[in-house]
Parts: C-alpha cells; structure tokens; sequence
C-alpha cells in the first residue's frame, strides 16, 4: 500500500518550500498540552525535511472553530511542538494573505514555520478552490502526514493533493504501513476485538470487518444490544432495543462469511453506574431486572484470552466494559494485557486506535507493547470501516 505513493525518499526538497499537514490537534487544559503523542509522531517528518535544507510550511487545523476565534489559535501549539522538537519554531497569524507569505519569505532553508489554524478559513472545510491556490502559492511542494485527518476531504489534507505535487509524510507511511498489516494483507488468522457503548455509531465497521477477520469478539455496552437481539434480559443495561434487527443481520452475515462471533458468556452486574459500586457476576440466564451490565464477566475473558491465543493479527477498537470507572475496566485491563503479552511473545502483531481506545491501553500500561497504536480517532474508524480515505486516496499515484 505504502508503495503506491510518492514519500519523501523521492524528492530532493533541499531550499523548496514543503508545505506539510500535519495534525496538531491535540488535548489542551488551560493552555497546555496534556499528550503529546501526536506532536512526537510528527517530529521525523520535520526534521528529516529540515535536516535536507527545506523549508517546513506545517498547516493544521485545531478544534471546530466557526471563522477566527483565538481561543483555537495554533500558536501554544506550535510551542509545545517546539519544545518536542528542540528547535525554533516560527508562527504566523494567519495561514494564507500578506502575514504568510511575508513569513515564508524570510525563511531560510531548514527553518520550520507554523501557519494559524487553517480552520479560521471557511474554505478549508469547503475544500474551495480559491482557498487552496492561495495556499498553494506558499509552497512548491506538499507532504501529507496528517493520517488522523484523512478522512477529511478539506482544502489542506486533500485539496492541495491536486494542486501540487503530493508526498507522504514518514507518520502517514508508518500508519498505512501498521493498518495494512492489520487488515489488507494480514497474517492469518485475524482477531477484531470491538467494544464501545453503541451499535449504532458502529454498524458500517462490523459490517465491513465481519468479511474480513476470522474472529470477532464483541464487547462493551453494544455487546447488549447483541444479547438482547438472541432475547436474552438484560435488565437496565445499556441496549439500543431498537436495532436488534441489525444485529441479528451482522450475525448472520458473519455467519455466512465463516467470522466466529464471540459475544459475553457472562456479565460483571452492579446497580448503579458509580465507581466501587458493589458488583457481582451472573451468567446470561440469569442477569437481574434491575441490574447493569458494566462489564464481561471472568468466563468471557477466559474465552477472548482463548480467541486471542488461537489469532496471529489483533485489531482492537473499543473497550470491552466501562472501563473509565473501577472495577469495571478489568475486562478491558485484562484483555489487554494479555495481547500485549502474546505481541511481546513475538506471536502477535496487534494494531489499536480510535480515541477511547488509546485512553484504556494507556490505562491498561500497556500502550507501548502493542506492534501499533494509531493515533488516528474518526480516520481510525473510517479505516475500518473500509471506506476510502480521501487524504490517502489523492496521495496514490
Ligand atoms: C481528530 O482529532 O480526530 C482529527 O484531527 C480530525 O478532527 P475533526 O474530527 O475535527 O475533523
Ligand atoms: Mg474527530
């Protein structure tokens, strides 16, 4: 996959002014940077483009503003990167107009320059031509290494593709490189491991993976809606009654397509959705009317550690309980300390993303034993859903 487009392997881009997306859009609190992940990842981009003598145009947006609104300004940003680069970053106050191109004019080559949030201007979300050819006049070149906005079709992750010629940034490269060995040409057999609290958000990406992976191990809250799909109670869960429907038709599907299907076998029930709120496990038949399931219960995990041992690739979107409250994520802990074992044990390569699910393999500690983590919310899902993203799309030849 990474071969069918151009990367920076393929361009001299020595005093040429590479105008590179990157995503900067990164957790604040008042004013600071509470992970940095992103930036980090980011950061051989640069500086390999640096180091060659060019001259680094970085464009990004940051939050949703609607027009100009400085509570979303780059500019703390781009300090922080700053910091995680070890380098002088200079900052201008718009991203296109006399104050960019005055900017990019005193650079000099190997300088790093970061433009304001590109979303000041209603022509990046529109991807309008006249706002891509004046950012098209800063730069001679563009780089994309911005995979966690590909699944926008805006003015700099997609438009400028079109306008100029187009590379892969080294981030960009590494997320295709991991997500193809997950699930375009993986090694056999796969395991998906999908939690979260609703069906709903999540019915395209079921679809998608229940004809591509050997095994699908479905977790958390829209586990339920599945349980009460086959009539078993699930007493207060919960449960998006509604679209039992569709999941009995992703259990066909993944039926006819030979995915063994693996729901909860039992349930970690409490009574109120409040942290060390007393708990108890129950088998399926026997799940109390006015009880929550909040997380799978000790058998269940005994049968995803099963599934993960019998998979050589793991693809995991979503925690398997509520994890953010004790001692409802041991489920998810547990699970994912013990892919994190086989992938150290050199029998798994396991690949994560998605915003939760980042959160709960930090929380796990197991983060940096995973093959891949992607730093990748919305594009991470778009990925497996199997839709084409489109800042990935304009980058192939
Ligand atoms: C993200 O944070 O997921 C990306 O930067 C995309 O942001 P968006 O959802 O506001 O387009
Ligand atoms: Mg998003």
């Amino acid at each position: 996959m990474t071969n069918s487009f151009r990367t920076l392997d393929d361009v001299d881009v020595k005093g040429k002014r590479v105008l590179v997306r990157v995503d900067l859009n990164v957790p604040m609190d008042s004013g600071k940077v509470t992970d940095a992940t992103r930036l980090e990842r980011i950061a051989p981009t640069i500086t390999s483009i640096s180091d060659k003598g060019g001259k680094v145009i970085l464009l990004a947006h940051f939050g949703r503003p609607k027009g100009r609104d400085e509570k979303n300004s780059l500019k703390p940003v781009a300090a922080a990167l700053a910091n995680v680069l070890n380098k002088q970053i200079a900052f201008a106050d718009d991203c296109i107009g006399e104050a960019a191109a005055k900017a990019v004019a005193a650079m000099k080559d190997g300088d790093i320059l970061c433009l304001e949030n590109t979303r000041f201007h209603a022509g990046e979300e529109k991807n309008d031509p006249a706002f891509v050819a004046e950012l098209a006049k800063l730069g001679d070149i563009w780089v994309n290494d911005a995979f966690s906005a590909a699944h926008r079709a805006h003015a700099t992750t997609e438009g400028l593709g079109h306008k100029l010629p187009a590379y892969a940034g080294r981030t960009m490269q590494a997320e295709l490189d991991a997500l193809g060995k997950a699930l375009d040409a993986p090694k056999r057999p796969v395991i998906a491991v999908v939690g979260g609290a609703k069906v709903s958000t999540k019915i395209d990406l079921l679809e998608n993976l229940v004809s591509k992976v050997q095994a699908l191990v479905i977790g958390g809250g829209m586990a339920n809606t599945f349980l009460h799909a086959q009539g078993i109670g699930v007493g207060k869960s919960l449960c998006e009654k509604d679209l039992a429907p569709t999941a009995l038709r992703i259990l066909e599907k993944a039926e006819a397509a030979g995915c063994a299907i693996i729901l909860p076998v039992d349930a970690t029930v409490a009574f109120k959705f409040e942290a060390n709120t007393p708990s108890q496990a129950y088998g399926l038949d026997a799940i109390p009317a006015d009880g929550m399931i909040l997380d799978v219960g000790p058998q269940s995990i005994e049968r995803i550690h099963a599934a993960i041992d019998d998979a050589a690739t793991l693809v995991w979107n979503g925690p398997v309980g509520a994890f953010e409250i004790a001692p409802f994520d041991r489920g998810t802990v547990v699970a994912a300390k013990h892919a994190a074992k086989r992938t150290k044990e050199g029998k798994l390569i396991s690949v994560a993303g998605g915003g939760d699910t980042v959160a709960a393999l930090n929380h796990a500690g197991v983060a940096d034993d995973f093959t891949y983590i992607s730093t990748a919310g919305g594009a991470f899902l778009e990925w497996m859903e199997g839709k084409p993203l489109p800042g990935v799309e304009v980058l192939k030849k």
